[in-house]
């Protein structure tokens, strides 16, 4: 369990070490800093160790390291199988699983997400190398999602611990690519349960009319990015970065100007588990009858997934 209370600034040099590995908290939810450590020598003994640390703090930072993309993938491999983005296009056709983003070219991620929920199996951990960035601005900030679940109410808990939601690559333009999840999903490893509903990729939650899960993702979306929940990290090229997403979401600091340029290997997904939904799903998604349009996608994944027909008339309905 990680500690989430605020801790001394002079108790945060300490950390846990190993050989002559050094981790620095960087706030009291989640985040640690690790030097004395080459990924460039990793071999599985050092993955382990790393694998470690990241359950401790969720989410490190190795600066200095400055990969070859050859050395980020053969570390990529050390920490688990990999796979390449589903939607976004790759650059290096001798590395299929890896994927670079540059902000001249393209958008940033500056909307809190945990990478890849529209996947049926997210993945489990995200590997990025940050080879370019502006001297000021392009932070990413990432919030403990383990820490947003345990402050909610005893009432509110009860309630997304029965709750599942539908999420979806919009984003990417790829809105047919969807995914239903838990709202609360438990830590395979740690058993930590997180709250798991992101702004980016979250559209609707199952088991409530569309008006109820607009009122209650809103809410939720802007809650895990409480700043008791968070830790904001200030890049310097060369460093790589590591993190959790089945605890964890990000965003990018969309306030900068110049050359951003980032290049991430991600390890395969696993199954997402939580509780099962205490409730039956929307009736109002699957009734015969007139349809809400705020209906219809889920309708459609339900027809895809699970065999239910979606009402006749609902493709007639435009507004
Ligand atoms: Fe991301």
């Amino acid at each position: 369990m990680v500690d989430i209370q605020p801790t001394p600034v002079a108790d945060n040099s300490k950390g846990s070490t190993s050989r002559s590995i050094t981790v620095r908290r960087l706030a009291p939810a989640l985040g640690g800093e690790v030097t004395g450590i080459d990924l460039a020598e990793a071999d599985e003994a050092m993955a382990a160790e790393v694998q470690a640390l990241l359950l401790e703090h969720k989410v490190l930072f190795f600066p200095g390291q400055n990969l070859t993309v050859d050395q980020h993938v053969a570390f990529g491999h050390l920490m688990g199988p990999l796979e390449g983005h589903p939607n976004l296009k790759n650059a290096y056709s001798d590395h299929p699983e890896i994927f670079e983003l540059a902000a001249s070219k393209g958008g940033i991620a500056d909307e809190w997400h945990t990478d890849l929920t529209f996947m049926p199996n997210p993945s489990v951990m995200s590997i990025l190398n940050m080879v370019t960035c502006p001297e000021v601005g392009g932070d990413t900030m990432w919030t403990s999602l383990s820490a947003a679940y345990d402050e909610l109410s005893p009432p509110m808990k009860e309630l997304c611990d029965g709750l599942t939601a539908l999420h979806d690559a919009h984003p990417h333009d790829r809105a047919d690519s969807m995914a239903t999840h838990p709202m609360v999903r438990v830590h395979p490893q740690t058993g930590e349960r997180c709250l798991y509903v992101n702004q980016h990729f979250t559209r609707r939650i199952v088991e409530m009319s569309a008006e109820e899960s607009d009122v209650l993702l809103r809410h939720l979306t802007h809650y895990v990015a409480n700043n008791r929940f968070t830790v904001r990290y200030r890049w310097t090229p060369g460093t790589i970065a590591i993190w959790d997403n089945r605890c964890t979401q990000h965003h990018v600091l969309n306030d900068f100007e110049g050359e951003r340029l980032i290049q991430r290997v991600t390890v395969m997904g696993d199954v997402v588990e939580g509780n099962p939904p205490r409730w039956p799903r929307w009736e109002g998604a699957t009734r015969q009858g007139a349809t809400s349009r705020f209906d219809r996608q889920l309708n459609r994944y339900l027809a895809e997934h699970e065999g239910i027909e979606a009402p006749v008339n609902q493709h007639n309905s435009r507004d």
